[in-house]
């Protein structure tokens, strides 16, 4: 998988275990969703296209005070919201549905120290019970496929936060008309892209005011793409004896190849910062 692709994939293969190849056959997967991305982000410091530096910044211009409550639905390993909770002394909760990264998240979690103010839940975010109005800060960094797009994650993010509170969505975009053959090859995900000021024009108009964006560059991209080929790729000559080996490499260099030939020059993504009203 590759995040060109990413949203749309990572719903796809949750609910019925088929994907699309670039050939634009379909196919049927064998191999464990969460194995498959478990191996193919084992590098990742987060599982988006960004950098080091770029979560730090945004980190710091957080505007929380101590002892804020922060929400991360599909938290990962949770370096977002442990960075977060580190830097303005808040407590957080992260609910993620894979079982590879909630214990990567908890591990990080005990690392740290911040067990008696981070809990790690094994859930989907999509049934996870939020108290109504509770958080001063609730995100979703790349899986807006959980409330059926980009929209759908702005109303649930908006009822989880506190009058005033901040909201903080990854999502990506399109930066022209995507090609016909990209279009072809992952057509529930293209369609559903929006330009950049699309992302932030929306959530004005659900109500929410823009307070920045940390926008991806093709470092970010690359690393965060390559980082899979490698990943997979060494996973595979380390447990030759895998049989989920196959469909990992083939699953994986479809989506190098998917990335390099479509996405790359079409996608971009970013982490939009919103205040919601009150
Ligand atoms: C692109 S990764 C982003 C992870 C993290 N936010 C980060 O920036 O590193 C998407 C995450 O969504 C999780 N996920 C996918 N579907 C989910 C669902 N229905 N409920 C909760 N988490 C989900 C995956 O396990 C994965 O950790």
């Amino acid at each position: 998988m590759g995040f060109h692709g990413g949203n749309n994939l990572y719903k796809v293969q949750t609910d019925t275990n088929i994907s699309r190849t670039a050939a634009g056959e379909i196919s049927l997967n064998i191999m464990d969703t969460w194995k498959y991305y478990g191996i193919t982000h084992r590098g990742h410091l987060v599982c988006n296209p960004t950098s080091e530096a770029k979560l730090d910044e945004l980190v710091q211009l957080l505007p929380l005070k101590p002892g804020a409550r922060v929400l991360d639905i599909a938290c990962g390993k949770a370096e977002f919201l442990l960075r977060t909770v580190e830097r303005h002394d808040c407590s957080g909760t992260g609910v993620d549905i894979s079982p590879y990264e909630v214990d990567e998240a908890k591990r990080r979690t005990k690392n740290r120290n911040l067990g008696a103010t981070v809990e790690i839940v094994l859930a989907n975010g999509s049934e996870y019970e939020i108290e109504p109005h509770s958080f001063d800060l609730a995100m979703c960094i790349g899986a807006t496929w959980i409330w059926n797009g980009y929209a759908g994650t702005i109303e649930a993010l908006k009822k989880a936060v506190v009058p005033g509170g901040l909201i903080a969505i990854g999502e990506p975009y399109k930066m022209h008309e995507p090609s016909p053959e990209y279009a072809a090859t992952e057509p529930d995900f293209v369609e559903s892209l929006l330009s950049h000021a699309g992302n932030v024009e929306t959530a004005i108009q659900f109500g929410l005011t823009p307070l920045y964006t940390s926008v991806s560059n093709h470092d970010d991209w690359d690393r965060y793409e390559s980082l899979q080929w490698l990943a997979a790729e060494e996973y595979a000559r380390e447990h030759p004896e895998d049989p989920d080996v196959p469909e990992l490499l083939e699953r994986t260099r479809i989506s190098r190849d998917t990335y390099l030939r479509h996405g790359r020059d079409t996608l971009n993504w970013a982490i939009y910062l919103f205040r919601s009203p009150g």
